[in-house]
């Protein structure tokens, strides 16, 4: 029995150490290296080669590294009856909640300023807004959404979420589908994007969206580069509707050399670090999972192809 971790251009070796010491005995192949094609079931996966999984006719589960799925989901070649899981794991949610707590706070306090200022060894205050005034609106009321969102409301920011179905949270305003996003926006003083992408949600982030914030709404993705439209963020920055933009995901990652978000003054880019999978953490459902598949139970963390998330 095995496990084969299918992954480019990432390190695999936490989680082959992880899966090793959490089942001794158990073999790991990391691919082009794997058991015989047909003794292949079960595939831990991130940005596998598109149509590898033909190779192998007995795989019944590919599992995610992460939280996201569209890696996965994109590939034209996926063979019909696997099913697909993803991560959900508490440290996966908690990072993600300091993550962007953090982005909200620097953004709040303007607290990038004054680093600016320390390197001109100038002296001088700024005005600030308190928590308790600024409305923060969370696309996607998922697993890292929800969680997120209490997190700053607990932070005294009045809170919004935005999902495809209502979610009632104590603390939380509520709105659903394409018919109250316009509502939803026109609150929102910082706009979150925590949501997966599917066919219905990329490019979501627009012009169209941006206009409908109010004036100086500064935009958080940390969701995948797909769902924001570039050139939009960068004319609604430019004419001054946007104070600013927090990017942590890109159409292109690395991303490019000479893109615009580099040097733009009012963009603060980071390297997908918003949130990585802890092996240590997430090998436990992994196992489960691998084990639940070996006895024909109902996996953990499936999810619709249909819906795509
Ligand atoms: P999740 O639990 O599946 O939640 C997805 C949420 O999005 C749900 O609330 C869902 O609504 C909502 N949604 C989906 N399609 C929608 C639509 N068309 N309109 C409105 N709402 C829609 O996902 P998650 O675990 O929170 O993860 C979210 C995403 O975060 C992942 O897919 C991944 O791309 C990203 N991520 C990024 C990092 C990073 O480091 N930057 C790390 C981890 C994850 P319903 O509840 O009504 O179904
Ligand atoms: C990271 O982007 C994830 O989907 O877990």
């Amino acid at each position: 029995m095995s496990i084969t971790i299918f992954s480019q251009g990432r390190n695999t070796s936490r989680w082959e150490s992880a899966l090793k010491e959490h089942r001794p005995g158990l073999e790991v192949y990391v691919y082009p290296n794997t058991a015989p094609a047909e003794q292949v079931e079960f595939a831990l996966a991130w940005n596998h080669p598109p149509g590898v999984f033909t190779e192998f006719p007995n795989l019944k589960c590919i599992a995610s590294t992460g939280a996201g799925v569209d890696h996965i989901l994109r590939d034209p070649e996926l063979p019909v009856g696997v099913q697909i899981t993803r991560i959900v794991d508490e440290d996966l949610t908690q990072d993600m909640a300091t993550f962007v707590t953090a982005q909200v706070l620097n953004h709040v306090r303007g607290l990038h300023r004054y680093k600016d200022a320390q390197r001109g060894h100038t002296w001088k205050q700024h005005s600030y807004r308190r928590t308790s005034d600024v409305v923060i609106g969370v696309m996607g009321m998922g697993v890292l959404g929800t969680h997120t969102a209490q997190q700053l409301s607990k932070l005294g920011f009045k809170v919004n979420g935005w999902s495809r179905s209502p979610k009632l949270i104590e603390g939380i305003g509520a709105y659903a589908g394409a018919e109250e996003l316009t509502a939803f926006l026109e609150k929102a003083n910082i706009l979150i994007c925590l949501l997966p992408l599917t066919k219905d949600t990329a490019n979501i982030l627009n012009k169209d969206t941006f206009s409908r914030l109010p004036k100086g709404a500064y935009v958080i993705n940390v969701a995948r580069g797909e769902h924001l439209v570039d050139d939009d963020l960068i004319e609604m920055l430019d004419g001054g509707h946007l104070s600013g933009a927090s990017l942590d995901v890109f159409r292109e990652e690395p991303l490019p050399e000479e893109h615009p978000f580099w040097e733009h003054p009012l963009i603060h880019v980071t390297p997908h670090i918003a949130s990585i999978t802890n092996p240590a953490s997430a090998v436990s459902q992994i196992l489960e999972n691998y084990d639940r598949m070996r006895h024909g139970e109902p996996l953990l963390h499936v999810v619709s192809k249909t819906k795509g998330y």
